[in-house]
């Protein structure tokens, strides 16, 4: 049988008004549509839906990419835009174990959580520093580049507070400015100013951007 196609599709931040049309035609013409249960709900037309979760989330990746190997079209969501600590390469490595043809796979952009951040913080983003220590022990990284005078926009790989802790341990101003930007888009969006010092001392959910000035 030929090969059908993927669409990695990227879901903004959380929020249907950032869904972009591109995302809502892609998916309402897709045979199955695999992503969370998050994502999912934010589209009203979806014909099979293969929610995961983060335990899950290989087996029901390599299960819509195999469902396109066998000739159907398939969405795969991603929180914000795909390629940025999306899933993008991580469809692309099953894609290619499988021998999916790259030419059938498409990526439909998104609006990144990271442009939302620099967007409520009134930030030019192609002048910042964008770092990601999102499922990554690179943490490290950001050292070098945090005192080369430009904004810092990062995902934290851990707890916000622990990061905050992290760059204190390290030699940075307890008293630096930042901006923690929580569940960007929902309902209880919740952006807080502070300093690194009242930073290491608060509590966030996992869902934040942190900008450091
Ligand atoms: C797997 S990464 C996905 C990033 C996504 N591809 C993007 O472009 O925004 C998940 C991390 O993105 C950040 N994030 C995603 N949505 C967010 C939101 N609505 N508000 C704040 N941070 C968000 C958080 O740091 C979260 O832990």
């Amino acid at each position: 049988m030929a090969s059908g196609k993927i669409f990695i599709v990227g879901i903004g931040p959380g929020a249907s008004e950032y869904l972009t049309k591109k995302a809502i035609d892609t998916v309402k013409t897709s045979d199955y549509t695999v992503g969370s249960t998050r994502a999912i709900e934010l589209f009203d037309d979806v014909q099979n839906k293969i929610d995961f979760n983060v335990k899950n989330l290989l087996d029901k990746i390599e299960k819509g990419v195999q469902l396109a190997c066998d000739g159907n079209t398939i969405s795969i969501l991603s929180t914000g835009d795909p390629g940025f600590s999306g899933v993008l390469n991580t469809v692309l490595r099953i894609s290619k174990e499988k021998n999916f043809p790259k030419e059938n796979i498409e990526v439909v952009p998104g609006i990144s959580s990271l442009q939302l951040a620099a967007a409520k913080c009134h930030i030019q983003w192609d002048s910042a520093n964008v770092m990601t220590f999102h499922g990554r022990e690179n943490i490290e990284d950001i050292l070098p580049i945090i005192n080369n005078g430009k904004t810092t926009i990062a995902l934290p790989s851990r707890k916000v507070k622990d990061m905050a802790q992290f760059l204190i341990d390290n030699g940075v101003d307890e008293d630096r400015k930042v901006v923690v930007c929580e569940r960007l888009s929902y309902p209880d969006e919740n952006i807080v100013e502070s300093t690194l010092k009242q930073i290491a001392q608060s509590e966030f959910t996992y869902m934040c951007i942190m900008v450091i000035y």
